[in-house]
């Protein structure tokens, strides 16, 4: 703390998080928490832009999310984790932000764009959704993050939050923002198990770090391989093949998997022998998480989220009051923690 560089990032609470999660984010989290002053946020109220009318599922999954976090190895000792809708002052920031950026440069952010095609929100898009990018970059600039561990879908958002800091800060004569930075993973973005190109819960092509040895089973073997690599006999095609790519993010040995890759090339290697091979990696992977995960009990994980609020209230209260200040707003008599 104090001195360490700081790291935030969070997830939306609309499901359980999967391995896209993992290769995505996770991992950088997992390299990154002892070294950095790590927050981990989990963002019910960004969830709510495109769920506001099932606040019961995001609640519930507040729960599976947080356990998620626990059970892959991050750490309360080394991140502190908070719930958004906790910190009072993030909505506070929100409304002062949401000056500094038009509703056109908001319609223009390739991440919304896409999102509001997909979710079939032309007609009528909420404001509250439009405006997301605006709350993660108070979600940001509150904790004065300077690292984000993220999925390159993301980078728009960033790109939009340094534009937004940079503007307070010269608008108010201020130096309290700094540019943030994306972590991306060195792996790229993990493939669907149906070989398409992002693994994704709305897509149902992701396997999920709680998923049971049978549903990971029957997963990987429906498996997307080569459709035209019909006898093991036939030279199959490495690239764009979902086994492949899931081997590559997670199987150790890469000689071996070099070996295979020239071998199926070549032809003469079947799928079902790499899919068994598939299946015990994650097997390897996936066992310790959903015994860590078995062994959480719900009131420690909610513990541990009330702590992680406290602390990130405490924090988020000396920025905005320089905020404030900055701003010309004066202290205010009600102490927000
Ligand atoms: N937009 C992120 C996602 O959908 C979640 C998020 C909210 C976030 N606030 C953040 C990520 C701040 C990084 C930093 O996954």
């Amino acid at each position: 703390m104090g001195s360490l560089p700081i790291m935030l990032t969070g997830d939306r609470p609309t499901g359980c998080l999967h391995l896209g999660h993992y290769v995505g984010s996770l991992a950088n989290r997992l390299l990154m928490q002892s070294n950095y002053d790590s927050f981990i946020m989990i963002a019910d109220c960004q969830a709510m832009t495109d769920h506001y009318d099932h606040p019961e599922m995001i609640q519930q999954h507040i729960l599976s999310v947080a356990k998620d976090y626990l059970a892959v190895g991050l750490s309360p000792q080394h991140c502190t984790f908070f719930v958004q809708s906790h910190i009072p002052q993030l909505f506070e920031l929100t409304i002062f932000f949401m000056n500094l950026v038009s509703v056109s440069r908001l319609e223009r952010n390739p991440t919304i764009k896409q999102e509001i095609q997909q979710k079939g929100m032309e007609q009528s898009v909420p404001a509250g959704f439009l405006c997301y990018p605006v709350s993660q970059a108070a979600d940001i600039a509150l904790f004065k993050a300077k690292y984000i561990p993220v999925g390159d879908d993301q980078l728009p958002i960033l790109e939009q939050t340094n534009e937004i800091t940079r503007r307070f800060n010269r608008l108010y004569r201020t130096e309290i923002f700094e540019d943030c930075e994306p972590v991306l993973s060195t792996e790229g973005r993990l493939v669907g198990i149906d070989g398409k190109a992002k693994a994704s819960k709305s897509l149902n092509n992701a396997i999920f770090l709680s998923d049971s040895p049978e549903i990971l089973k029957q997963k990987v073997m429906s498996m997307y391989t080569d459709p035209n690599h019909l006898r093991v006999s036939d030279p199959g095609q490495v690239e764009g093949n979902a086994v492949f790519a899931y081997l590559d993010a997670f199987y150790s040995d890469k000689e071996h998997l070099k070996e295979l890759k020239k071998h199926y090339a070549q032809g003469g290697l079947g799928d079902m022998v790499l899919k068994k091979l598939l299946l015990q990696v994650l097997s390897d992977f996936l066992d310790p998480i959903a015994q860590k995960r078995a062994a959480l009990k719900d009131e420690e994980v909610l513990e541990i989220l009330d702590y992680g609020s406290q602390v990130a209230r405490r924090r988020a209260a000396i920025t905005i009051e320089q905020v404030r200040s900055a701003m010309g707003l004066g202290r205010r008599s009600a102490n927000l923690c």
